[in-house]
C-alpha cells in the first residue's frame, strides 16, 4: 500500500498530501489512465463511487438494459459501503446528507418516476441502427430526437471536421471574453433568415434559451404577465418561475380559456403568450393564428417555441408557422409581411434535434434580440458553443433549407407507421405530426414493454412516464426516420403487435369502453389530418404511403 501510493504521490506530486476525499475526486477523471492510482485508492477501501456507472453497465443476462436493477439495487448503489467511509466526527445534530438523497430517490422509486438511462450508442455509419453496452450489439432505435438523421450527415460531419481542424474544439470563453466567432456571428444570420426576423441569437441549448429569454422578459417587463400553455415544456415553465412574473396557465390549446384570462388582467399591463408549435408528448399542434389574433386584440407578444418542428415543417424547415402559409413561403425568400410567421414575435428553437448537433437560439427584433443579449446571465455567464458546433448547426441549417426530401421522407414513415398500427388497433395518441405516441397507460406496464422490445426484439424505444406525461397516460414514443425502412416498420410492428398480446395491453377499443383516454377512444373525437397534406408530400394520385426501400435513398 505505502508502495503504491509512494508511486502515485510521484506522479502527482500535488496529492502527496492529500486526504482520501482529494484521492477520491481525482479518481473518476484520471483513474481510467492511471492504475497506480486506481490501484491506491481501492487499497485504500475508498470507492471511486460512480453512480453512473453501473447505472448505465449492462446485466449479464441483458446485454442491452441497464435498466434490470431492482430498487434495493439502487439502495445499495447510492448507499457508501459503511467499511469505506472515512471516519469523520460530525457536530451532533448534523444534517444527515447522505439519508437525505437516499429518501428523495426512494420517493422516486415509490411514485415509479425514477428513470432508467439506457446504454445507446448510435452508430453513424449505421442509422437508425446503435449498438449498446456490447459493443458487438445491434438494437433500431425509434425514439430518437435527430428526426431527420442530420447527426450523421456527411456534409455537417465533413463540416464539423474541418473546422475541427482549423480552431479547435472549445471556444474559449464567454461571448464576451473570447468566444464570439465568426462562425457564431454567421450562423445566427443565418437562423435570423431561417424565421425571417431581424436578428438570432445562439445559447448553448434552447433550455436554457427559453429559460433565459422568458425570466429575462419576465423579470424586466414591468408588471408583465405571461399566459403558458398547460402543456409547455419544462424550460418554459422555469423560466417563468424564475421570472417571478404573474403567471396564468390556459388549457391546453384551449382558446376560449386563452381569452378569458387575457380579459382578466389589465389591458396595459405588458403580457407574452408561451405556447410551442409541436408538443412532442402528445405531437398535438398549438392554434398558431388563433394565438397571434388574440395576441393583437389583447396587446400581447408572441413566444414561440418551434424545437420540434424546426427543419421539419415548411418549404424551408423553419417550423409550423412558415408550414401554415406554404404557398407564399416557398415563392419568395423575402419577409412576408402579415404572414403568420411574420406575426410571431419570439421564435425560439434547437439545433440538437432536426438539426442534429445541440445548441438553442431566439430570433426576433433587432432590440429584443439585442436587449436578451445585453441583460440574460444564461446567455451572458457561459461558455459559448464550440466554433465546430456552430459551423456544423450551421451547415445543417443550410442544407435543410435547400433540401425538403428529409423531411419529407420522415413525414410518409410516420403516416406508413401510423396506418399500420391504426390497422391493428393500437391506440396511437391522435395528433397531426411527426410524432407516434403508443398509448399504454400504466408506468409498470410501459418500461415493460419498452424492456421487452429492447431485449426479445432489438428495437429501442424509451417509454415516458409520470411526470413527462400525466400518470395513466404512459406511452411509447416512437419518432420514425427517413432512414427507418419499410422492413424496419414491419418488425416494430410485429413486435408491437406480439407485446400487446403478451401482456394484455388495452387496443383502441378498450379503451373506447371505458370513455377514452389521452384523445385515444374519445367518442368526440374528430379526424384530425396530418399537418403535411398529400399535395406537399407528392401523394396526389398515389393510395399509399411508403416507406423508403432496405437501402434509405437519402443522401445524408
Ligand atoms: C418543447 C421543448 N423546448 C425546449 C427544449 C430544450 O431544447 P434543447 O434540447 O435544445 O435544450 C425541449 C427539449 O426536448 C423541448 O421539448
Amino acid at each position: 500500500m505505502e508502495s503504491l501510493l509512494r508511486q502515485v504521490t510521484k506522479s502527482y506530486p500535488s496529492l502527496k498530501n492529500s486526504s482520501l476525499n482529494a484521492l477520491r475526486s481525482v479518481s473518476n477523471s484520471v483513474a481510467s489512465q492511471s492504475r497506480p492510482l486506481a490501484k491506491a485508492i481501492s487499497a485504500k477501501h475508498v470507492a471511486p463511487f460512480s453512480t453512473t456507472a453501473r447505472a448505465y453497465q449492462s446485466t449479464p443476462t441483458n446485454p442491452h438494459s441497464a435498466s434490470v436493477i431492482s430498487s434495493n439495487d439502487t439502495k445499495d448503489m447510492f448507499q457508501a459501503p459503511q467499511s469505506v467511509a472515512p471516519v469523520v466526527e460530525k457536530p451532533s445534530g448534523a444534517f444527515d446528507y447522505e439519508s437525505f438523497y437516499v429518501d428523495q430517490l426512494e420517493k422516486k422509486h415509490k411514485d415509479k418516476s425514477y428513470r432508467y438511462f439506457n446504454n445507446i450508442n448510435r452508430i453513424a455509419k449505421e442509422y437508425p441502427k446503435a449498438h449498446t453496452a456490447d459493443f458487438d450489439a445491434r438494437v433500431t432505435v425509434w425514439c430518437s430526437n435527430d428526426y431527420l438523421g442530420m447527426s450523421r450527415s456527411p456534409v455537417v460531419m465533413e463540416n464539423m471536421k474541418s473546422t475541427i481542424d482549423m480552431y479547435g474544439a472549445g471556444a474559449g470563453g464567454t461571448r464576451n471574453i473570447a468566444g464570439n466567432a465568426a462562425l457564431h456571428l454567421s450562423l445566427e444570420t443565418e437562423l435570423a433568415d431561417l424565421h425571417r426576423k431581424d436578428s438570432a441569437l445562439v445559447f448553448s441549448s434552447c433550455y436554457v434559451a427559453n429559460d433565459a429569454t422568458l425570466s429575462t422578459l419576465g423579470t424586466k417587463l414591468p408588471g408583465c404577465v405571461i399566459f403558458s400553455d398547460s402543456l409547455n415544456h419544462a424550460s418554459m415553465i422555469e423560466g417563468i418561475r424564475h421570472s417571478k412574473a404573474q403567471k396564468k396557465i390556459f388549457r391546453h390549446n384551449d382558446m376560449e380559456h386563452l381569452e378569458q384570462l387575457l380579459q382578466s388582467v389589465d389591458p396595459d399591463c405588458p403580457k407574452i403568450i408561451a405556447f410551442e408549435s409541436v408538443y412532442s408528448m402528445s405531437g398535438t399542434i398549438g392554434k398558431i393564428e388563433e394565438i397571434c389574433d388574440l395576441a393583437d386584440k389583447y396587446g400581447a407578444i408572441t413566444f414561440l417555441d418551434e424545437v420540434h418542428a424546426v427543419g421539419m415543417y415548411g418549404p424551408r424547415g423553419a417550423g409550423v408557422a412558415e408550414h401554415l402559409d406554404w404557398e407564399r413561403n416557398a415563392s419568395s425568400n423575402e419577409r412576408q409581411i402579415g404572414s403568420i410567421m411574420d406575426r410571431i414575435d419570439i421564435f425560439t428553437g434547437t439545433l440538437g434535434k432536426a438539426y442534429g448537433v445541440v445548441g438553442g437560439y431566439i430570433a426576433g427584433s433587432a432590440n429584443f434580440v439585442d436587449m436578451i443579449r445585453s441583460y440574460a446571465p444564461g446567455f451572458i455567464f457561459t461558455t459559448s458553443i464550440p466554433p465546430t458546433v456552430a459551423g456544423g448547426a450551421k451547415t445543417a441549417v443550410q442544407y435543410l433549407k435547400e433540401s425538403g426530401e428529409e423531411r419529407r421522407m420522415q413525414q410518409l414513415n410516420t403516416r406508413l407507421l401510423k396506418s399500420r398500427l391504426a390497422q391493428l388497433d393500437i391506440p396511437v395518441v391522435p395528433n397531426p405530426s411527426h410524432i407516434v405516441p403508443v398509448l399504454v397507460g400504466d408506468a409498470e406496464l410501459c418500461k415493460k414493454a419498452s424492456d421487452q422490445l429492447l431485449t426479445d426484439y432489438d428495437i429501442y424505444v424509451q417509454c415516458i412516464n409520470y411526470p413527462t406525461v400525466p400518470v395513466g397516460e404512459e406511452r411509447l414514443r416512437i419518432t420514425p426516420t427517413p432512414g427507418h425502412t419499410e422492413v424496419m416498420t414491419d418488425k416494430l410492428v410485429t413486435a408491437l403487435t406480439e407485446i400487446w398480446e403478451k401482456n394484455g395491453l388495452k387496443y383502441v377499443k378498450d379503451w373506447a369502453a371505458t370513455g377514452g383516454r389521452a384523445g385515444v377512444g374519445c367518442l368526440d373525437s374528430k379526424k384530425i389530418e396530418p399537418i403535411w397534406n398529400d399535395a406537399q408530400l407528392g401523394l396526389t394520385g398515389i393510395e399509399q404511403p411508403v416507406a423508403s426501400t432496405e437501402t434509405s435513398n437519402i443522401a445524408l
